[in-house]
């Protein structure tokens, strides 16, 4: 079998399924029906998949702490999808009718909060340090799913915003984790430092493939409708691009600002998306960042873990899951 990015620590991402299941039983059943539900459901177990490479390339063994805290950052995760698919109206999730669709909003709500709270009982067991970089990568989501939604509609978002945006609700996570690693790992500032510029610049290019995927991807494999962003009105990357197009820019603006947009508004406005140069270009900064996470990992001693993430830096600049 040819060797993946994950297959050096599969037995660590095995024993943050345990602690996740382990860690979301309630004397509440639906709470911990509504948890399994979405954290059975797959997914790429992105974040605490670098969370443990960056632990273990700094040279980590104490695998059962990173293994919590790797847990922590998925179960966080876990809670923004269900909360982001009730403000995004997207109606499946990891191939499956998403959490509020099955259980109702109210219910998905809460169980949102539920694994908020677990994971922050976790990832509370740690210091200080540990503890204010969970804490600051909350805070980013939230700050950053509140500045997305002032721009909701707005045919003219600059895309320095758009960065902005997609550091705060998916990069800087993604960063914490990294850093953390290493921080458990017992690696010099500096080295936290480089994990974190790794972690960042993954986030980043991550979520702009994301938005690419929303356009052009394939709902079968990525478990998830897409056009939910153009729906939304979210100025994603590509969109952004694509309404600055001399050719289609106009009409796509007009369909971009319906108010009601119909399922038909969409495949049209995506179909001219694509005419435009607006996906090669976004899939050119989203190779910028990866080549910049590659690029941080320049110092770090070579072991089969620093491999697999220069694996998986290549691997997400390419996916369509
Ligand atoms: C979805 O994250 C939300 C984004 C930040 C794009 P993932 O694409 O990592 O979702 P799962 O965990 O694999 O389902
Ligand atoms: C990621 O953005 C949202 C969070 C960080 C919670 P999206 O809204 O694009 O994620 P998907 O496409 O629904 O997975
Ligand atoms: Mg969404
Ligand atoms: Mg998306």
């Amino acid at each position: 079998m040819v060797p993946t990015w994950d297959s050096t620590i599969r037995h660590e991402l095995d024993l943050v399924e345990e602690e996740m299941r382990g860690s979301v039983v309630s004397e509440q059943e639906l709470l911990t029906e509504i948890s399994l539900y979405v954290i059975g459901s797959g997914g790429k177990r992105i974040r605490p998949a670098i969370a443990i490479l960056s632990f273990k390339a700094c040279g980590g063994t104490d695998v059962p702490k990173v293994v919590k805290i790797a847990s922590a950052f998925e179960m966080i995760h876990a809670a923004t999808l269900i909360h982001d698919d009730i403000n995004d109206h997207g109606d499946y999730r990891r191939g499956r009718v998403a959490a509020y669709k099955k259980f109702g909003t109210q219910k998905a709500l809460i169980a949102g909060d539920f694994l908020f709270v677990k994971s922050f009982k976790m990832g509370g067991t740690f210091d200080e340090r540990i503890v204010g970089m969970v804490a600051d990568a909350c805070t980013a989501i939230a700050e950053s799913e509140m500045l997305q939604s002032l721009y909701e509609g707005d045919v003219d978002a600059p895309v320095d915003k758009y960065l902005k945006i997609i550091e705060g609700k998916t990069a800087k996570p993604i960063e914490a984790g990294a850093r953390v690693g290493a921080y458990l790992a017992k690696a010099d500032e500096a080295r936290i430092d480089q994990m974190g510029e790794y972690g960042l610049a993954i986030g980043m290019a991550f979520q702009i493939i994301d938005d690419i995927l929303d356009i052009v991807g394939n709902e079968k494999t990525l478990g998830k409708p897409k056009g939910v962003d153009f729906v939304d009105g979210k100025p994603t990357l590509p969109l952004i691009f694509a309404m600055a197009d001399a050719e289609h820019g106009p009409e796509i603006k007009r369909l971009f600002l319906k108010p009601d947009k119909s399922h038909q508004d969409a495949e049209e406005a995506l179909a001219l998306v694509v005419r435009t140069d607006a996906i090669a270009q976004s899939r050119r900064l989203a190779r910028q960042y990866t080549d910049k996470a590659k690029a941080a990992l320049s110092e770090l001693p070579d072991t089969e873990y620093k491999a697999s993430m220069v694996k998986l830096a290549d691997a997400l600049a390419e996916r369509d899951t």
